[in-house]
Formats: structure tokens, sequence, C-alpha cells
């Protein structure tokens, strides 16, 4: 992909946080891709509102008019394709994806996860982390695959769990975390260094 910018879509649900870092990273020149559009599920997310500021067409597609996941996965492959995206990025986007996403973009779909996988699957994954009294936390982006937070794992970082965190506290340390490692990640996509074999990504140099 050398010489051409990756043009990503990124879903969101939630603040976007994860987008704001992503768009911070490409305006500074440290991030070699383009934002082709930011969909969410909920009108109300912030993400939606941050793609605006910067330009970034923002799409609602609401899945409570849809018959089924596939269905509205069917919705977010067409509008992902009209945008000419090549990665798809989750970023805190609170939905299960089915195959006519995966299959619509095979090793292209990205996630970010707040626990280090294996570990913490699915919601709440710092306070299962916390309740479970580990001493390390983290974050990982992986590649999604047909389950929960089990696809090919692309980096990780790990933070400390200190005496007397709590939810906020462990998810803010692990949050600014994600901010470093999701654009790196994606950097690595765009610059066609990731292999996948199997379970095992490998990075070349
Ligand atoms: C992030 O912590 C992300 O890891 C998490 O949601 C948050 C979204 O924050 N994702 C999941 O839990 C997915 N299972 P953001 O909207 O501020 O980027």
């Amino acid at each position: 992909m050398k010489g051409k910018i990756l043009k990503i879509g990124v879903l969101a649900s939630g603040s976007g946080s994860n987008l704001q870092s992503i768009i911070d990273n490409i305006e500074a020149g440290k991030l070699q891709a383009e934002i082709a559009c930011v969909i969410s599920n909920n009108a109300a997310s912030f993400a939606l509102e941050r793609a605006r500021k910067h330009d970034i067409p923002a799409l609602h597609i609401d899945h409570r008019i849809f018959t089924g996941r596939e269905a509205y996965d069917a919705a977010l492959v067409e509008t992902l394709a009209e945008h000419g995206v090549e990665l798809v990025v989750l970023a805190g986007f609170m939905r299960i994806i089915t195959p006519v996403l995966l299959h619509a973009y095979p090793g292209a779909i990205m996630n970010i996860h707040p626990a280090l996988l294996p570990a913490f699957p699915g919601l709440h994954a710092q306070r299962q982390a916390l309740d479970y009294g580990v001493k390390v936390a983290g974050c990982t982006v992986h590649f999604v695959d047909a389950g929960t937070d089990t696809g090919p794992i692309i980096v990780q970082a790990t933070v400390p769990v200190l005496e007397g965190d709590t939810e906020e506290t462990l998810s803010a340390r692990i949050v600014a975390e994600e901010h470093r490692i999701y654009p790196e990640a994606i950097g690595l996509f765009a610059e066609g260094r990731l292999k996948v074999n199997g379970r095992k990504v490998s990075i070349s140099p």
C-alpha cells in the first residue's frame, strides 16, 4: 500500500475518544490514512460530533430499524463501500458483528478492547480485571474474527493496577494507552507490515 493513502471507516457507539486520537495522529502527520467516514448506531454518540468538527462524513445508522443483525451489517457494508473504505476500525462499537461484515472485509477489520486478551473479553473488561485482582491490566488491538474479542492480536499495552483503583481510575489509565496503540496498529496496517498466519500476527520491520 505504499504511496497510497489507506481509507478507513470508523464505527463507534460512545464518546469517540479513540476516534479523536486517530484524527489527531492523522492531522499531526504521524498516521498516513484518511478517515472516509464515521458511522454510529447511536445518534447521541459524541464520535459523530467529533467527526463533523473535522469535516469527516458522519452517519447515524440506527440498528433498531433493521430486522436483524445481518440486515444491519448489510447496510453498514453498503455505506462503507460507498465511501471506499479499505479498513474497518471498531472504536467502542458496542455491537456484535456478523459474517455479513466479516466476509465483506476479510482480514481488514480491527477492534480495540480494554483488557489484555484473551483475559476479560466482553463487557466491563476493566471491572472484570479489578474483580479478579490482577496486578497488571491493559488493552489490545486485534483483527476481528467470528468470535467475541478472539481474533489475532496485533498490539498490546500494559498498565499497572494500583491500590485503591476504581473502575474509573483504571479505565482512564487504560484508555490513555488505547489512544497510543490504536493509531500505531492502523499505521502498521497502512504500511502493509502486518502478516497474519493462523492466530499469529507478525510485524515486518
Ligand atoms: C474503549 O475503552 C474501548 O476499548 C472500549 O470502549 C471504549 C470506547 O471509548 N471497547 C470495548 O469495550 C469493546 N468491547 P471511546 O468511545 O472513547 O473511544
